[in-house]
Formats: C-alpha cells, sequence, structure tokens
C-alpha cells in the first residue's frame, strides 16, 4: 500500500486521476477503463497479442520491424537470424491515435499534461476490449486485450513512457512496456560510433531532452564516453513525409533544411569530431532515410560543413532496436509464444481514432478533422468526455498519401492491413 501511495504521489494529478478511474471501473465498461481480470490466468496472458501504438499511421514503421524481424534464433533464443521471423507465432494490435495528432507540437503550447493523459488514455485502449464500430452509436468489447504494450512513437515515449509504467505498476498487471527511445539509444551504443551524435524528431521530443539523456545514461552505463549530441526538432518532415499538402515542398527539401539546421546545431557545440551517427528520432524518419543521407551528403560540399560530417554516417532506426529489445523483454517474462503454440487473434487488428462529431462541444473543421485550437487547448481529467473515438482502421481509412507510402514502404504492414 505504502508502494502504491509513493507511485501515486510520484505521477502528475490527471494521471493519477486517470489511474484511479480505471480501477473504479474493473469490467472495463466505461470510456478509459478496461477488463480488470484478463491477466488473471499465467497461460492465457501469453496467448494475448501485442499491442502497439503511435500518434498516428507514422509507427506502422515500427510494426513493420516487428512483423520482419529476423535477429534471434526462435528456438534457442541466441542471437543471430534462423530463417524465420522471430514474433512468427505472436498477433500485433495497432492503434494510431490519428484524431489526436501531432503528438510533437503540444509541447510548443504548454500543453503536455494533456498530451500526457491522452498517451495514458492509449495504453489503455490497448489494455481493453472497449472500441468503437466505424458507423453506430454504442461501443462494442470484442477486443482482446494486449500481453505487452509498444510505444511506437517517440514523443509519446519521451512524455509518457514512465507514465504508462507506473500506471501498469500501480494496476498489478503483468503487461510489458517497450518505449522506442530506451531501444534507438541501445541502438546508438551497437552503432559502436567514435564522432558525435546527431538526433533528428519532431519539436517535443527533443523539447524533452529525451534522447540526448537517455543516449548517456546508455553509453555511460555501458562505459564509454558520451561525444557531443546535438538535435534538431522538425515540425514539418513528418508531415511532408505523410504527403500532407500543408507541406508543399519535397521531402528532399524539408530533409535539407533539418539537416543544415542539425549540423549548425552540431557545431555550435564546438565538437571535435566530425558528426557521425544519425539517430532517426521520429516514426517517420526511417521512410526518409535516403534523402536525409543525401542532404549530408550534399553538406559536406559546402566548407563550412565540410570536416564537420562524417564523409558517411551510421544511421539509427529505433523501429529495429525495439523490435529486438521486445523480443529480450518477452523472452525474460516467458511470455513468447512457442513454435507449437498461437495466439487467440488468428490476423492482427489495426485501430485508429476519429473525431467523435456527435460529442457535445466538439469543434471540427472544415476537413472534419479536430479543430487545431479546439485540439490544442483541451484540459486533462474530463474521463466521461470522448471527443474521438477509436474504430476499426481500413485501409480505405488511410489518407492517399499515407497508404500510398504504407504500400510501397512497408509491405509486411501492407499485407496484414488488407487482409
Ligand atoms: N509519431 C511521432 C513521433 O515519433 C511523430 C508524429 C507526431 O508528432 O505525432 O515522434
Amino acid at each position: 500500500m505504502k508502494t502504491l501511495c509513493l507511485l501515486l504521489f510520484a505521477l502528475p494529478l490527471h494521471a493519477a486521476d486517470l489511474i484511479e478511474h480505471a480501477k473504479a471501473h474493473p469490467d472495463g465498461k466505461a470510456a478509459f477503463s478496461y477488463d480488470t481480470t484478463a491477466w488473471s490466468d499465467d497461460e492465457a496472458t501469453r496467448h494475448l497479442p501485442i499491442g502497439v501504438f503511435d500518434s498516428g499511421i507514422g509507427g506502422l514503421t515500427v510494426l513493420e520491424a516487428l512483423l520482419t524481424l529476423d535477429a534471434f534464433h526462435n528456438d534457442t533464443l541466441q542471437p543471430g537470424a534462423d530463417g524465420v521471423a522471430d514474433f512468427a507465432q505472436e498477433r500485433f494490435i495497432y492503434f494510431g491515435d490519428q484524431a489526436n495528432m501531432p503528438y510533437g507540437n503540444y509541447s510548443a503550447v504548454q500543453r503536455t499534461d494533456y498530451l500526457r493523459e491522452l498517451i495514458v488514455k492509449d495504453a489503455i485502449f490497448l489494455l481493453g476490449r472497449r472500441f468503437w464500430p466505424a458507423e453506430g452509436k454504442e461501443p462494442q468489447f470484442t477486443k482482446p486485450p494486449v500481453k505487452a504494450i509498444v510505444i511506437a512513437c517517440n514523443t509519446a515515449t519521451a512524455y509518457g513512457l514512465e507514465d504508462i509504467r507506473k500506471a501498469v505498476a500501480a494496476w498489478k498487471i503483468p503487461v510489458i512496456v517497450v518505449g522506442v527511445v530506451e531501444a534507438g539509444a541501445r541502438g546508438v551504443l551497437e552503432s559502436k560510433t567514435t564522432g558525435g551524435i546527431g538526433v533528428l524528431a519532431t519539436v517535443g521530443t527533443c523539447a524533452s531532452g529525451v534522447y540526448p539523456r537517455t543516449i548517456t545514461q546508455t553509453l555511460g552505463l555501458a562505459g564509454q564516453s558520451v561525444p557531443v549530441i546535438a538535435q534538431q526538432g522538425s515540425a514539418t518532415l513528418a508531415g511532408a513525409i505523410e504527403g500532407d499538402a500543408a507541406f508543399p515542398e519535397s521531402v528532399s527539401a524539408y530533409a535539407l533544411k533539418e539537416a543544415r539546421a542539425l549540423a549548425e546545431a552540431y557545431r555550435d557545440s564546438k565538437p571535435t569530431k566530425p558528426l557521425q551517427t544519425i539517430v532517426l528520432g521520429c516514426t517517420h524518419y526511417p521512410l526518409a532515410k535516403d534523402e536525409i543521407d543525401t542532404a549530408f551528403t550534399a553538406l559536406r560540399q559546402e566548407p563550412a560543413f565540410a570536416d564537420l560530417i562524417a564523409e558517411t554516417r551510421l544511421f539509427v532506426n529505433p523501429a529495429e532496436a525495439t523490435a529486438k529489445e521486445l523480443f529480450r523483454e518477452l523472452a525474460k517474462a516467458k511470455l513468447r509464444l512457442k513454435a507449437d503454440e498461437r495466439c487467440i487473434l488468428e490476423h492482427g487488428q489495426f485501430y485508429l481514432s476519429v473525431p467523435r462529431v456527435d460529442e457535445i462541444g466538439i469543434q471540427l473543421s472544415a476537413d472534419g478533422n479536430l479543430d487545431r485550437d479546439y485540439k490544442y487547448s483541451r484540459s486533462p481529467g474530463q474521463f466521461d468526455y470522448e471527443d474521438t473515438k477509436n474504430v476499426p482502421l481500413s485501409p480505405a481509412l488511410i489518407p492517399p498519401n499515407s497508404a500510398k507510402l504504407v504500400r510501397e514502404r512497408l509491405p509486411a504492414v501492407w499485407r496484414s492491413l488488407s487482409r
């Protein structure tokens, strides 16, 4: 009891309120609650799917890594490829909080309190059975709970990983929580960089300082010296990669702007070695790795940057590192399905949040999305108010440009989605 009180005390009031709210509705019928009995049997828990969430569809890059990872021998759990996908037996439930994104912009308007609540609500959605049908006025309760939560969003990891871990501890449920940032920092360690480190991420992720902090801790714990770490937060690159019409220039043009800004920030830190490792610290950036690398090559042609940027760069894609981390954590907790075992779900499931247009007081823009000012001025603490609803995601719900991106660049995800 004492530990629990200390845990709750360490949380901001609204997150603690949300934990209490979920506890007060143990049958999971109310909004932002889950069926607390779902993990009472260890054997049944192992057969549950794995939940993955992001602020939108960008986290599908992480799901692609999860679906295709072959970095371990499945029978011995030793490192090395064995020709069988490491999560072949597992099934995934993906959730994208598209209606409330971009998460990366809440910090700029001082609304990280609301963002933190959204992130814990994302976890509760994955834990629960409750979802909304695309059409219809009542929620349904047939979504399976999950045995692990992968926070596929860098910004959500930055602001919500600790809250979710504390919530899971307070609820006393045996659910693993893996975040993309710790895995990314481990990826930096494994890159064996000898030069400086640059982090490209959203404005929010950079404002939180989570990458420099976590990379410093990870390298330090491994007994390595910590080189200069510079970061650059972008408000445009993720949108441009998605093909959002609000960002009319090419992805290459936005990538060059961000690479230049990162190189300048790196130079201002007075480094003694060239910038070598680039952390793709936003879900979307692995999709533009080539454009980003080309940008650094172009910058090297300029005398001001020639000695500042390494001739070849090492790219850290936290998605891959996250997939490896999940494998290890599941194995450690003995929650991996064995070769002859099957998940209770035959196929993966996908959900996306959309505005719940019949909620009183909701404000929409002309294109049917949440109005921008409304979206970024909401306050935490209202658990009986649902201005968005999580509905099954079909390819038709994905904006055309994003659908094209998924179809061409994330084939395993596309196959799973189109089933
Ligand atoms: N998924 C976010 C991330 O990885 C990028 C998009 C957003 O700002 O919501 O940080």
